[in-house]
């Protein structure tokens, strides 16, 4: 296949009812018997890719194009998504990034199942339970795969009548944009599957919700002109009482996401932008001013009101620490220097053993040198301080958190969702090179 254009974030997956069709549900996935709400088809593919206005590279597509289709569902919904490779030679997987599902469903080859070889398909199936602004990518070969195009946006949306749909409610959004960043091969900078700038129509005065995804393997800024914007939510988690921003930016951790909202002026338009794309939402042929990065970046750990959260991290059960350097060794016999956790490399870094139900605090601290988005899977991570200053804005709570080198985080998590998960830097090189260990249960 040749010339397959990259299309824009596009509508949901087609939702069509899932068929009995002989594939086997791993256990401690949502009742086999139960059939799907939403039933989504993904085969990917490895082909010549270019995104419009582009130079073509070799990359992956998922149903043809890239980023994938944006996967949207309602809280309670079981969603289905059957994963077919066509021919991609190393093999796919899907994992549902900061979404917490059944171990069996998290998408890692070689931890939670194998990879999807050429003409071999896997069912994913889980219950959306969280609320917010997710993603899916590849979870085999993930470097070379994600960086190609195999990745898409996963929005769950909160059930009519639940506290969630309340919070939200606020200010309903009219429009809804959401806008994977993502920088293809040859240094292709995107921004909701577009290069340069692109525009969303909307009307005056209109009330935005832009569902910013990093899905690169460094942070972004991000930062707003034409109107005063806010942080509504990160990594799928809405902030409580967040404030209205202007000269600021927002950092984006890698794999990390941020839901702004933002206010078609009244004439005009607002753009939304990151180093090297935007997105104009306004009326139609209206631009809005280009400017710099500010200098100021919102600090998260002060922003917001303070509030009580299902945690208490005062007496965990567990204490961990995830020391990240840096050492000359071997990593499976290969000479180099490599990254290391608590001292160690590779197969010699012990799991992190939990038992169900356990609060665990974990330090990260970073004297490797560079900067590491650390992401735990399948568990959401309260942020308690950074460097000693504890956290005195609203609760924050992530799933991908940059530590650059020299700080030190306390986070606190509870370990409720049995398995063997993954816990690593989302800079994908660096995972490639060592910087990756599991928490397991026992
Ligand atoms: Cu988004 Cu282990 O990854
Ligand atoms: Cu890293």
């Amino acid at each position: 296949a040749h010339g397959h254009s990259a299309a824009a974030a596009a509508g949901a997956g087609a939702a069509v009812p899932a068929s009995a069709d002989g594939i086997s549900v791993p256990e401690l996935t949502a009742d086999p018997d139960r059939p799907a709400d939403v039933h989504v088809e993904l085969t990917a593919r490895a082909e010549r890719v270019s995104i419009a206005g582009g130079e073509p590279f070799d990359g992956f597509t998922l149903n043809g194009t890239t980023p994938g289709p944006t996967i949207r569902a309602t809280e309670g919904q079981l969603v289905e998504v059957v994963l077919r490779n066509e021919d991609v030679p190393a093999g796919v997987t899907a994992h549902w990034h900061g979404v917490d599902v059944p171990n069996a469903m998290d998408g890692v080859a070689g931890v939670t199942q194998d990879a999807v070889m050429p003409g071999q398909s896997f069912t994913y199936r889980f219950v959306a339970e969280q609320v917010g602004t997710f993603w899916y990518h590849a979870h085999q070969a993930s470097h070379p795969q994600v960086v190609g195009g195999l990745f898409g946006a996963l929005i769950l949306d909160p059930a009519p009548e639940t506290d969630a749909a309340a919070a939200a409610d606020v200010n309903p959004p009219a429009v809804d944009v959401v806008a994977a960043i993502h920088t293809y091969p040859g240094g292709q900078r995107t921004i909701g599957g577009a290069l340069g700038d692109s525009h969303r129509e909307s009307a005056p005065g209109d009330i935005v919700r832009v569902r910013l995804i990093n899905t690169d393997s460094t942070p972004t800024s991000a930062w707003v002109t034409g109107s005063p914007f806010r942080v509504l939510a990160v990594d799928g988690h809405d902030l409580v009482g967040p404030t209205s921003l202007a000269d600021q930016s927002v950092q984006i951790t890698a794999g990390g996401r941020a839901d702004l909202e933002v206010r078609v002026p009244e004439s005009g338009a607002v753009r939304v932008q990151v180093p090297g794309a935007s997105v104009t939402i306004g009326p139609d042929g209206v631009d809005a001013d280009e400017t710099s990065a500010p200098r100021e970046h919102l600090d998260l750990l002060s922003y917001g009101e303070p509030a009580d959260v299902a945690l208490d991290p005062e007496a965990p059960d567990r204490r961990f620490a995830y020391d990240i350097g840096r050492l000359p060794g071997f990593l499976d016999g290969r000479p180099g220097y490599w990254w290391t956790i608590n001292g160690g490399m590779g197969a010699a870094v012990p799991m992190y053993m939990v038992d169900e139900g356990d609060v665990v605090v974990m330090t990260i601290s970073n004297s490797s040198g560079e900067g590491h988005p650390m992401h735990l899977h399948g568990h959401h991570l309260l942020v308690l301080s950074r460097d000693g200053v504890p956290s005195s804005g609203s609760p924050w709570w992530v799933d991908s958190l940059d530590v650059v080198h020299g700080e030190s985080f306390e986070v606190a998590f509870v370990a409720d969702n049995p398995g063997v998960w993954m816990d690593h830097c989302h800079n994908l090189p660096h995972a490639a090179e060592g910087l990756m260990t599991h928490v397991a249960y026992n």
